[in-house]
C-alpha cells in the first residue's frame, strides 16, 4: 500500500514571522501522529534552519525547493546549496525540475537529472516534477511530453533509483491558475506514468508515489486523493495557509 504525501511548496514566500505563525497553526491543525500518510514544507532556503527548530518532534518534515546540480558537497559555486548542506540541515525530501524552474531558470532534462543524483547521494529523495503547458495538452499530444520528461531522468539515473523518488505531475496550466486538472483528468494522466514505469520495472511502478500538484485546495483534495493512482500532492498556493494545508494533509491522512 502506497502511503500519500503532501508537500507544502512555499516558493518564494515567508518572513521570518509569517513563517512562525503559518507552522503555529499548522502544529495545531495537524494531528500528532499519522498513520496513512507524510507531511513536509519546503520553505526558502533560508529559513530551513528556522522550520527544522519549530517542527522538531512533530509530524511535519523538511523538504527544500531547490539543489545543486554539481557533484560536490562545496565549491565555487555562487548562490547554490549543495546537497550535503542540505542533508545537514535534516532535509529529507528536494523538488526538482519544477516548471518554474525550467521556465525562469533553464534548467535542462540533464540539469534536472543531475540534481536527481545530487539528492539522492546524500540520502535526500527526490521529488521529480513533470508537466505540460496548456498548448502541449490543447495540442494532445502531452502524454509524448511528459513520457519524455521522465525518460530523460530515467535513462541519466536508472530505474533502480526510482526506487527512492517520489514523482511529481504538475500541469503547468494548473499552476497558480486556480485551475484544477479534474480529479479523472489526472488519474488518467498518472495511470499513463504507473503505466509507463511498470514497462520498465513492475514492482517499481507500483510502490512509486505520484503527486499531483496544481491549484490543489481544501475543496478538491479528497477528490483527488480518491483516485487510484494519486498519492497525494504537492501544494503551492493553499500551503501557505493553515487551515487550508491541514484541511488536504487530514484529507490524505
Ligand atoms: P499551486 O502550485 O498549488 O499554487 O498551483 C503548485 C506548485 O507549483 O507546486
Amino acid at each position: 500500500m502506497r502511503q500519500n504525501l503532501v508537500i507544502g511548496n512555499w516558493k518564494m514566500h515567508g518572513s521570518r514571522s509569517g513563517n512562525e505563525q503559518l507552522l503555529a497553526g499548522l502544529l495545531e491543525l495537524l494531528p500528532s501522529s499519522l498513520s496513512n500518510s507524510v507531511v513536509a514544507v519546503c520553505p526558502p532556503a533560508l529559513y530551513i534552519d528556522a522550520v527544522k527548530a519549530q517542527i522538531a518532534d512533530s509530524v511535519i518534515q523538511l523538504g527544500a525547493q531547490n539543489i545543486c546540480a554539481e557533484s560536490v558537497d562545496q565549491g565555487a559555486y555562487t548562490g547554490e546549496v549543495s546537497a550535503k548542506m542540505l542533508a545537514e540541515f535534516d532535509c529529507k525530501y528536494v523538488l526538482v525540475g519544477h516548471s518554474e524552474r525550467r521556465e525562469y531558470y533553464v534548467e535542462s532534462d540533464a540539469v534536472v537529472a543531475n540534481k536527481f543524483k545530487q539528492a539522492q547521494a546524500q540520502g535526500l529523495t527526490p521529488v521529480l516534477c513533470i508537466g505540460e503547458s496548456l498548448e502541449q495538452r490543447e495540442g494532445g499530444d502531452y502524454i509524448a511530453v511528459l513520457t519524455a520528461q521522465l525518460k530523460a531522468v530515467i535513462d541519466a539515473v536508472g530505474i533502480a533509483a526510482f526506487n527512492y523518488a517520489v514523482v511529481a505531475y504538475e500541469p503547468i496550466w494548473a499552476i497558480g491558475t486556480g485551475k484544477t486538472a479534474s480529479a479523472e483528468q489526472a488519474q488518467d494522466v498518472h495511470a499513463a506514468i504507473r503505466d509507463l514505469f511498470s514497462e520498465h520495472d513492475a514492482a517499481i511502478a507500483e510502490q512509486l508515489q505520484v503527486l499531483y500538484g496544481g491549484s490543489v485546495k481544501a475543496a478538491n483534495a479528497a477528490e483527488l486523493f480518491a483516485m487510484e493512482d494519486i498519492d497525494g500532492a504537492l501544494v503551492g498556493g493553499a500551503s501557505l495557509k493553515a487551515e487550508e494545508f491541514s484541511a488536504i494533509c487530514n484529507a490524505a491522512e
